[in-house]
């Protein structure tokens, strides 16, 4: 397994694959690799001949120092993970190489990046586009794989492929759980061992409302007070927010006529959880 650190050795590599008719696959990473990060990889080594796992915690899309900070950064277990699941290069930059003096171009999302997670994290979808076009144009990736824990990242990356011609295939991922449900993320093992088995009332509470839409219910309102009365019965889960939006658009519904996500957000001590259920007639 190679391991890259700049953007111009990442374009040889890639470059000369390319050049040999390979299809190179990415998954773009912040590290602290899980499960839910080998999914994808898995998802991407099926139609990709070469794949490529960059890891790269990107100060542009934290707007909280201490969150940038705490983020765990373990490089020799996020290696031996990639070279046990079959990665042929890991692009591991430094902050100096992906923002070095003087740079000031960056990626505007639109109307998507202002729904659920964007007002309460101003700047965070700008700074993820903006990374994921870099960590694309580095990797000539020919597809890319993103989980659907993070549907709205999703998302606002299609729309970006879509909107700037990117010639780059997107694979969404489902969600990998942990065995009582809780949604993988590299931010769960920063949860105190009480705060973790409180956690599981995020997937438990969107799990109620999914079962109630199957039941027939499709009042956008009910099903969002069933999961929220659920996540507030829990004392250490504090709620940030519930919704329920339309699958594409990301808007508000009142009624579920179309798919739908329904999406939580809820602290934990200082720890931020996500995580969202597809509400679809099929
Ligand atoms: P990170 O949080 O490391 O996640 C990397 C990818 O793994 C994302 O596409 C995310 O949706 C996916 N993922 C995380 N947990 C998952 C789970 N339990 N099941 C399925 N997929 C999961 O998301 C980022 O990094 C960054 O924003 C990034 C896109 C790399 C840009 O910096």
């Amino acid at each position: 397994m190679d391991v890259l650190t700049t953007p111009a050795a990442m374009q040889d590599w890639s470059r000369a694959h390319r050049a040999e008719g390979r299809r190179v696959g990415v998954v773009p990473t912040m590290g602290a690799l899980h499960h839910g990060h080998v999914a994808l990889v898995d998802a991407v080594r099926r139609c990709a001949d070469v794949t490529v796992v960059t890891i790269f915690v990107n100060p542009l899309q934290f707007n909280l120092d201490a969150d940038f900070d705490s983020y765990p950064r373990p490089i020799d277990d996020d290696l031996d993970r990639c070279r046990d699941a079959g990665v042929d290069a890991v692009y591991a930059p430094t902050a100096a190489a992906m923002y070095p003096p003087g740079f000031q171009t960056h990626v505007e999302p639109g109307d998507l990046a202002e729904r659920l997670e964007g007002p309460m994290r101003p700047g965070h979808f700008r700074g993820v586009v903006t990374v994921v076009a870099k960590l694309l144009a580095a990797t000539r990736a020919d597809v890319a794989a993103f989980g659907r824990k993070d549907f709205q990242q999703l998302a606002i990356i299609r729309r970006m492929v879509s909107d700037l011609d990117l010639d780059v295939e997107i694979l969404g991922v489902p969600i990998v759980r942990e065995h009582d449900g809780l949604a993988m993320s590299s931010r769960n093992a920063r949860l105190t061992t009480p705060d973790r088995a409180a956690a599981v009332v995020v997937s438990q509470a969107l799990g109620r409302a999914e079962r109630s839409f199957r039941a027939g219910e499709r009042d956008a309102g009910a099903l969002r007070s069933t999961a929220v009365d659920h996540l507030s019965a829990e004392p250490r889960a504090s709620v940030e927010y519930v919704e329920v939006v339309d699958a594409d658009t990301l808007d508000p519904v009142t009624r579920v006529a179309t798919p739908a996500h329904i999406a939580a957000a809820a602290w934990f001590g200082d720890v931020r959880l996500i995580d969202n259920v597809l509400l679809d007639e099929q």
